[in-house]
């Protein structure tokens, strides 16, 4: 009997994006194209897909209830779960960034900072030496200056076009990200068969739709 590979996608862009993807490499998501409620779908490929938040993929896979996550790397460093991470897939390019008003300085002693990642946030400030106070937002953080709840924000651009809208701008540009493909350390042995010649092939793939 095959063994079911289970993967957790985020909601949204990414598991649009996931899906062209994956149906690219043969794997059949049309059940994901129907627009309904439902967060769990089987295939008669073996495979299962659940629906999840983004900030909630990497829990799924750590522990062991997916097999296989698809997830931004702002997310994964910001979960710091013990996953293999198997392939940059790409899509979902973006920046992290500290922003904020123009004229405000990084050097300020005590800065207040606006995010949806305080881990990153705190690694980030604590490299540079500063003392900050990190508030924790769920999302719209570019409000966090403009109505003088923080100094500054921690967050990923894309197109800048938020920042632009709302006088905001990059002070400093952190690390790229983009989405990744991540494994359940056990999975990777235990279900190998299914697994490897999976993400090898995406592999080729993307390698292929590159040069
Ligand atoms: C993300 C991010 C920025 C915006 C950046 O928010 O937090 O707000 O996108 O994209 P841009 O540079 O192209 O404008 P998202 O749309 O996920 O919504 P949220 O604010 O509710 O988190």
């Amino acid at each position: 009997m095959e063994q079911t590979v289970t993967f957790a996608l985020a909601k949204g862009r990414l598991a649009e994006e996931a899906i062209e993807l994956l149906e690219r490499r043969q794997v059949d998501c049309s059940c994901l194209r129907e627009k309904s409620r439902r967060l769990v779908f089987e295939t008669e490929q073996g495979y299962r897909f659940m629906l999840v938040k983004p900030s909630d993929v990497p829990t799924y896979v750590d522990h062991g209830v997916a097999d296989i996550g698809i997830v931004g790397k702002d997310t994964l460093m910001e979960e710091n779960r013990p996953l293999y991470e198997m392939l940059d897939l790409g899509f979902g390019a973006c920046r992290i960034c500290v922003a904020g008003r123009p004229e405000t300085s990084l050097q300020d002693s005590h800065l207040r900072v606006a995010t949806k990642y305080p881990r990153i946030a705190s690694e980030v400030f604590a490299q540079r030496g500063s003392t900050i106070e990190i508030i924790r937002l769920n999302g719209s953080v570019e409000l966090g200056p403009l109505v003088g709840l923080s100094d500054v924000i921690l967050d990923i651009v894309e197109s800048g076009a938020t920042l632009r809208a709302n006088g905001l701008c990059v002070l400093e540009e952190i690390c790229p990200v983009s989405a990744r493909l991540v494994v359940n350390r056990v999975s990777l042995k235990t279900k190998a068969a299914r697994i490897r010649p999976l993400v090898e092939g995406l592999r080729e793939l993307l390698k292929e739709e590159r040069a």
